[in-house]
């Protein structure tokens, strides 16, 4: 198969030139799909996308339009693909479902914990030869509530680090794991979760259903120092909310590794340009604040998962025409 491959960085290329062992000609670029660009397509069969690709209506119309039939997205998440549309099309859309819930949940929990214990302060004054512990005071996991958003594959796996740690665990998902009992995970509303946690952490998918699930009457009723993990996506929190509450002192800490406005902005370099969105720069300007740039994936071992799942999508298509990781809407 002829295969275009979008938004490809040079890190992912080694796993993904090894899992394809020569089998579908890949054309590389670290160029996005957006509608400018899907005529870089034109003679595949197929094209492979990442997260903060646009795979929406309109671009996949133009795809269909150039021959393409084929959309393998190299991610868990699909929320940037119009899966109507689609399906409309006649066009098989795939993801990559599991590759590495762990490496999502342990990024979590690292950026939970530097930012609890101070941990990127502490380096700072340590380079300055700041040898005093002023304002680095952090709090124990150990005996806190923490409140799972979504308790799939990461969710659980989040679940199991925290409960390590002797966490109390609450769990707000349509669709209970049946893993929760064994950690002694309890399910409860939202609501509850919301009031009760100390520690909030979010990985449910993005969609119309939780699209700002954290809004302003969410953030009123949480405990007063309350701390937020979104490894999930950033459009499940409303950006501007999280900052009123930020400011108030409500929200004690908040880890983010997706941003709501991430697309064009995260996976590429903007050291020589100005930032023109005020709310990335105003959220970047708490202390309380940890920003990573959607690289809670980024793990040995999920970029080769990715690479061996998204290649067998490509060849289960040209072998079968179907997929078993084939997305329905
Ligand atoms: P999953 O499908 O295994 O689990 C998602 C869970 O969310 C399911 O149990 C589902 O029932 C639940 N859910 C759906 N709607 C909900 C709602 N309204 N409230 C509470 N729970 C709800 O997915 P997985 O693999 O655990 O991934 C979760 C999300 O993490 C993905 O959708 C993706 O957006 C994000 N992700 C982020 C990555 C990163 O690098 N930061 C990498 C991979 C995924």
């Amino acid at each position: 198969m002829k295969v275009f491959c979008y938004s490809l960085k040079p890190f992912e290329r080694p796993g993904i030139i090894q899992a394809n062992h020569g089998k579908h000609e890949l054309i590389f670029s670290e160029q996005s799909l957006a509608l400018a660009s899907a005529n870089l397509a034109e003679g595949c069969e197929a094209v492979s996308i990442f997260t903060n690709d646009d795979a929406s209506g309109e671009v996949l119309k133009a795809l269909h339009r150039l021959g393409v039939g084929y959309v393998a997205t190299r991610s868990a998440g699909y929320n940037h693909i119009d899966l109507a549309m689609a399906r409309r099309l006649n066009m098989r859309v795939a993801n990559v479902p599991a590759y590495s819930p762990h490496a999502v949940a342990e990024h979590g929990v690292a950026m939970l914990m530097a930012l609890n214990r101070r941990i990127v302060e502490g380096q700072a004054l340590m380079h300055m030869q700041d040898f005093r512990l002023d304002m680095l005071t952090g709090f124990n996991i150990y005996g806190k509530t923490v409140g799972i958003i979504g308790t799939g594959q990461i969710g659980i796996a989040f679940a199991k680090i925290m409960h390590g740690f002797g966490a109390r665990l609450l769990g707000s998902d349509p669709q209970p794991n049946p893993e929760a009992d064994k950690i002694g995970l309890n399910y409860v509303p939202l609501e509850d979760l919301l009031r009760q946690s100390d520690i909030i952490s979010i990985h449910c998918p993005l969609n119309e259903h939780t699209k700002y699930l954290l809004d302003e009457p969410q953030f009123a009723i949480m405990k007063q120092g309350v701390y937020l993990v979104n490894t999930a996506r950033g459009g499940i929190v409303r950006t501007a909310a999280l900052i009123r509450h930020l400011a108030s002192g409500k929200v004690g800490g908040a880890c983010l590794d997706v941003y709501e406005r991430e697309n064009g902005l995260f996976f590429s370099d903007h050291r020589h340009s100005i930032l023109q969105d005020e709310e990335f720069i105003r959220l970047r300007s708490f202390k309380n604040v940890l920003v990573t740039g959607h690289q809670g994936f980024l793990t040995v071992e999920a970029l080769r998962n990715i690479a061996d799942t998204t290649i067998a999508n490509l060849d289960a298509w040209e072998q079968h025409g179907h997929s078993p990781n084939d997305l329905q809407d």
